[in-house]
């Protein structure tokens, strides 16, 4: 069983590896963006109050987001681990984790951080033309990646449970240097 949590600026190729590794290691991979997308998409009330703060490339309130992880880890998939990517994003939703994940007796196997530089990641999200890829909102989510996650790094790094992999790398070498991580 696996239990990984994925973090790393926007546009650091979470998304694209934990798709490749929840196939690879037959686990759920859980984003918070997609679920927001998804909810966005289908206009439910959920969707209704997170698209304007998504447009801007600001953090979606703590109350939207933490019992849809709540529920999300209660689902039967979960119980062969999972991959969460983009949760958590401020430290406030890692200590939320922390004790949910004591209260079910479970920690996270691997917590890896994704590093790549902020000019590498603006060229990604340009040509990646997503609705909230251009240039205004990239800038802000960088800002708010910097000001509000950066800190839940340190905050896993104080617990000793921090793994760095450097993103700027061809696809293939990131998912090797992530899988050499994840099965030691
Ligand atoms: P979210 O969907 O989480 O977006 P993000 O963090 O900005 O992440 P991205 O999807 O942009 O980047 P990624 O690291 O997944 O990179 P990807 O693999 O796609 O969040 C969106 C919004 O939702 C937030 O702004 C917020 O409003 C809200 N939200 C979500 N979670 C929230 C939470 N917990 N709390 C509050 N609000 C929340 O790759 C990017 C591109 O690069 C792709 O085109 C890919 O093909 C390419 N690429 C990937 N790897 C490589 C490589 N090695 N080499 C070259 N290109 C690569």
């Amino acid at each position: 069983m696996k239990r990984l949590i994925f973090l790393g600026p926007p546009g650091a190729g979470k998304g694209t590896q934990a798709k490749i590794l929840s196939d690879t290691y037959q686990i759920p991979h859980i984003s918070t963006g997609d679920i927001l997308r998804a909810a966005v998409k289908q206009q439910t009330p959920l969707g209704q109050k997170a698209q304007d703060y998504m447009d801007r490339g600001e953090l979606v309130p703590d109350n939207l987001i933490l019992d849809l992880i709540k529920e999300r880890l209660a689902q039967p998939d979960a119980n062969q681990g999972w991959i969460l990517d983009g949760f958590p994003r401020n430290v406030s939703q890692a200590a939320f984790l922390e004790t949910l994940l004591t209260e079910l007796d479970l920690a996270p196997d691997n917590v890896l951080n994704l590093e790549v530089p902020d000019d590498v990641l603006v060229e990604r999200l340009l040509a990646r033309k997503r609705k909230d890829d251009n240039e205004d909102t990239i800038r802000r989510r960088l800002e708010i990646y910097h000001k509000d996650t950066v800190p839940v790094i340190s905050f896993y790094d104080n617990r000793d449970m921090l793994k760095v992999v450097k993103g700027h790398a061809p696809m293939e070498s990131v998912t090797a240097s992530l899988k050499k991580i994840i099965e030691q």
